[in-house]
């Protein structure tokens, strides 16, 4: 027997638990080292806000977000060498509008020679939000834009213009029994009704892949695709927040059958062939540090809708970012983006990405924490009001600030309340705070960046708090509890 033969009869004994890794490391870069008692005593210098911890003490993982803090790959230093910068039409904006067009489909931006513009590159995402909304309020008042969720830099950029900003999440997200791998869906029962009654107030409709604000969960392509009907049927304009497409994609070849012999590319082009606009991060599945881009598609129902926005968006990102040929980025920038969108979407490296991120999540259940489940693309979410059952801790006590300061300072690893607090409101005149859906601390998985074994060391830290939950104590707001997007500028003590 030949060894190809012997190889190809091996084909179960092939199938092991664990994989390597599809990539190898290219650089590295030495933690120095701290004491948890030097950590504490800076954590209190900044009020115990995690972010405003300086980076550099952080001798655990650094989960605060996902955005921006990838690892490049080798072939992206090198495209950072081919970027021109030239002050117009430098050649990265050639390379780009060829992947973009190859990512999302050809009519997501329009050839420049035309003078008609549908493509808006600016420097992360929440400037295209800016761009799109501010265009969208000067409509007029009253208007609603509903979403499967808003991510708060979205629902804080519709807010600012006068728009409400409606999260209709699936049922299933909060229902425990749920085994469902969609829970990022939208309700879109709820969507049915809130357009039969407020039609002529929704400018557009938004979908998040994946959910950020609903547990880091992916959305199928069947519920993309019943959304793009409802709301096409209003001749409505649908959007996609689509940070992280390619994660949700592979979701959807995982978990949907009709998908599972496409290539991430086919239900990526699917996914988009749904939808009107687009409006992205590239600090998420763009893999770089820095880029955002507003692209709307050139035949669609915003097009058709709305024939003059284009222009005035146009005029915004020249006044604000710079020439359509670069917008926020720089040439370099622009140069390595084109090469991140061309690995975001290789199936070995999606596989292992999440499958990283699931293997840290099951070993949080494993160790009787209570996490979302399923595990997301991007973070593992633990859930804040379970794991102080049983305890004195009240919602208006903010224990998930009280977990990120002890986690931080004794042992180093910087994960970031995403609940109570970040998503809650206080109204001084009557002293009441609301709550929202939900209370979460998110562990945000940057990409390429950790192994399994600087995660696994996080579970272990997290065990280690759990076991003395009832020590924990409580926390009281120092300065910010009433303002606006609160957790990035509030500052706490623990209560005595
Ligand atoms: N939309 C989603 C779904 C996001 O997750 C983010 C950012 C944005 C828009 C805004 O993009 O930061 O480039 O301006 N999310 C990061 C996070 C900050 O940690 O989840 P940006």
């Amino acid at each position: 027997m030949n060894l190809s033969s012997l190889v190809k009869s091996f084909k179960e004994e092939r199938q092991l638990p664990i994989s390597p890794r599809p990539y190898i490391n290219h650089s590295v870069e030495f933690k120095k080292s701290y004491t948890p008692v030097e950590r504490a005593k800076m954590l209190e210098k900044v009020g115990l806000n995690v972010f405003f911890f300086p980076a550099e003490m952080i001798t655990g993982c650094d989960f605060l977000s996902d955005s921006g803090t990838t690892t490049m790959t080798n072939k992206q230093w090198a495209a950072l060498h081919l970027g021109d910068e030239s002050y117009g039409s430098n050649r990265g904006y050639f390379e780009l509008i060829k992947v973009i067009r190859e990512t999302f489909g050809e009519e997501f931006f329009n050839n420049p020679e035309k003078g008609k513009s549908n493509a808006f590159l600016f420097h992360q995402g929440r400037p295209c939000e800016d761009a799109l909304f501010t265009a969208l309020g000067r409509l007029g008042e009253g208007q609603i834009i509903p979403s499967n969720g808003h991510f708060d830099t979205t629902a804080a950029n519709i807010e600012i213009n006068k728009i409400k900003a409606v999260n209709l999440f699936s049922k299933e997200l909060t229902d425990e029994k749920s085994t469902s791998h969609f829970k990022g869906n939208m309700d879109t029962e709820k969507l049915k009704k809130l357009l039969k009654t407020d039609q002529k107030k929704i400018p557009v409709v938004y979908m998040t892949l994946t959910n950020n604000t609903g547990g880091g969960q992916p959305a199928s392509l069947a519920n993309i695709r019943e959304v793009a009907e409802i709301v096409h049927s209003y001749k409505l304009p649908f959007f996609i927040d689509a940070c992280r497409f390619a994660e949700n994609a592979w979701f959807i070849k995982t978990y949907e059958k009709e998908y599972k012999n496409k290539s991430i590319l086919q239900i990526v082009r699917k996914i988009f062939s749904y939808c009107d606009g687009i409006t992205i991060s590239f600090k998420k599945d763009g893999l770089v540090n820095m880029g955002g881009g507003l692209f709307i598609r050139n035949d669609g129902y915003f097009m058709k809708k709305y024939p003059s926005l284009p222009g005035g968006i146009l005029d915004y990102q020249i006044v604000k970012e710079g020439h359509p040929t670069y917008g926020g980025m720089s040439g370099r920038d622009i140069m390595a983006l084109a090469e991140g969108l061309k690995t975001i979407v290789n199936e070995d490296y999606l596989t292992y990405r999440i499958g990283q991120v699931t293997r840290f999540g099951q070993a949080m259940i494993d160790n009787k924490i209570p996490v979302i489940s399923p595990i997301g693309g991007h973070a593992v979410y633990l859930d804040i009001n379970k794991f102080y059952k049983g305890t004195k801790m009240k919602p208006e006590d903010f224990g998930g600030i009280s977990l990120t300061a002890l986690l931080l300072s004794l042992y180093g690893h910087r994960a970031c309340e995403l609940g109570y607090f970040a998503f809650g409101s206080y109204d001084q005149k009557t002293k009441i705070e609301t709550h929202p859906d939900v209370n979460f601390v998110r562990f945000a998985v940057p990409r390429l960046r950790y192994e399994d074994q600087d995660l696994l060391s996080a579970v272990a830290a997290v065990k280690a708090l759990h076991e003395k939950r009832d020590l924990i104590p409580k926390i009281e707001v120092a300065y910010g509890r009433e303002l606006t997007l609160r957790h990035f500028k509030a500052r706490f003590a623990f209560k005595a």
